[in-house]
């Protein structure tokens, strides 16, 4: 799967633990679903996942790995990406804005994802079949990208897997779960956490400034595929601001957080929160107290490699450096319905 700034990896096996010791729970909620790992984890685990993103290129690969079953798309999809890896290079709109007047790819690898995104719009494939394509182009591209992890700047020198050739793979799609149908959808949280319901509603929302979409434009571009206009140095879309998520503004993230909480209907909520995040331990626990008993479950970990780095200026000299190395990711379980003891054996 992608790299992605926030991603749950290392937290799956205790969010699927976490879940499956919520007895008689078979359906499931992941309101913020970025790479959609979290769904794909508990669809593994038998759950009927409703993934939830706001970005286009989340909501392909929600559709991938979430709604897509295997024992109907397997077949077909290989098929696909093997005629993809066959399409002829022809440079256009990533070759021009990401390779020349940036440096995310090398050019020859730029000019191998227009010509595959083109053969794939080409095609009109039923959209699951389509997401499943774009979501191996994304991961293949992710494979030989020149960056540190975000689209925001890009290396001086070419990191050494950009000289690869973009190679499609398989994405693991997964067999529908015994709990039923899997799907994804495309809303803003607010608006899915009114719509959607589970038996367990796990919640990771962006917890500072950071916006998504434009640490990520390039995904949401090669999935959009609408040709925005770009600008500055990152080459990022227009159209990142005037989409700015409630969920990354100071003043309003607390009443917006609120109002999921309050809103969704669930019997238990898992809350993904970091220690640098804007919420405030206290003000989480008040937020769910409602819900029932609470637990909180700790994780110290090493920041991003951008943090370790330091903070560089314009020409690339260390002007300074980051006031903490380590962060604390926490996982908030809120709902009478969890068997504690259950929860507690598996942090043992
Ligand atoms: C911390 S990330 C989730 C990471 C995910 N759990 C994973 O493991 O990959 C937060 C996600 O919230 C999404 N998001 C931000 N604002 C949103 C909004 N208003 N509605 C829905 N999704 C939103 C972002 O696109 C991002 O993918």
């Amino acid at each position: 799967m992608i790299k992605y700034l926030g991603s749950k990896r290392r937290l799956l096996d205790e969010i699927t633990a976490v879940s499956c010791a919520v007895p008689g729970a078979s359906t499931a909620v992941d309101l913020f679903s970025g790479t959609a790992r979290v769904g794909h984890a508990l669809k593994h685990a038998g759950f009927a996942v409703q993934a939830n993103d706001y970005a286009a290129y989340a909501h392909v690969l929600a559709t991938c790995y979430v709604q897509a079953d295997a024992e109907r798309w397997t077949h077909e999809a290989e098929a696909l990406l093997a005629e993809l890896q066959a399409v002829s290079p022809a440079p256009g709109y990533v070759t021009r804005t990401f390779c020349e007047e940036a440096r995310y790819f090398t050019p020859e690898n730029g000019a191998r994802i227009d010509a595959m995104r083109e053969a794939i719009t080409a095609r009109a494939l039923p959209p699951e079949l389509e997401a499943i394509a774009l979501t191996s182009l994304l991961e293949a591209a992710d494979r030989v990208d020149s960056t540190t992890g975000v689209q925001m700047a890009y290396l001086k020198q070419w990191a050494p897997r950009a000289h690869k050739p973009l190679t499609l793979r398989l994405p693991a799609l997964l067999p529908r779960a015994a709990g039923g149908r899997s799907a994804a959808h495309h809303l803003d949280a607010l608006k899915a956490a009114a719509a959607l319901t589970g038996h367990i509603a796990y919640l990771d929302p962006p917890y500072n400034q950071h916006s998504y979409l434009g640490n990520y434009h390039v995904w949401e571009t090669i999935v959009r595929w609408d040709t925005p206009e770009a600008y500055g140095v990152a080459r990022k879309r227009r159209d990142t601001r005037a989409r700015a998520s409630i969920f990354n503004s100071r003043p309003r993230h607390a009443d917006a957080f609120r109002r999921v909480v309050e809103t969704i209907d669930a019997r238990v909520l898992i809350v993904s929160f970091s220690n640098e995040g804007w919420l405030s331990r206290d003000t989480l626990l008040e937020m769910l107290a409602p819900r029932g008993e609470v637990l909180v479950l700790d994780h110290d970990y090493k920041r991003y490699v951008g943090a370790q780095i330091g903070i560089h200026n314009r020409r690339g000299e260390r002007v300074g450096a980051v006031s903490h190395l380590r962060n604390t990711e926490s996982l908030y379980v809120a709902g009478s319905a969890v068997d504690v003891d259950a929860v507690r054996r598996t942090k043992q």
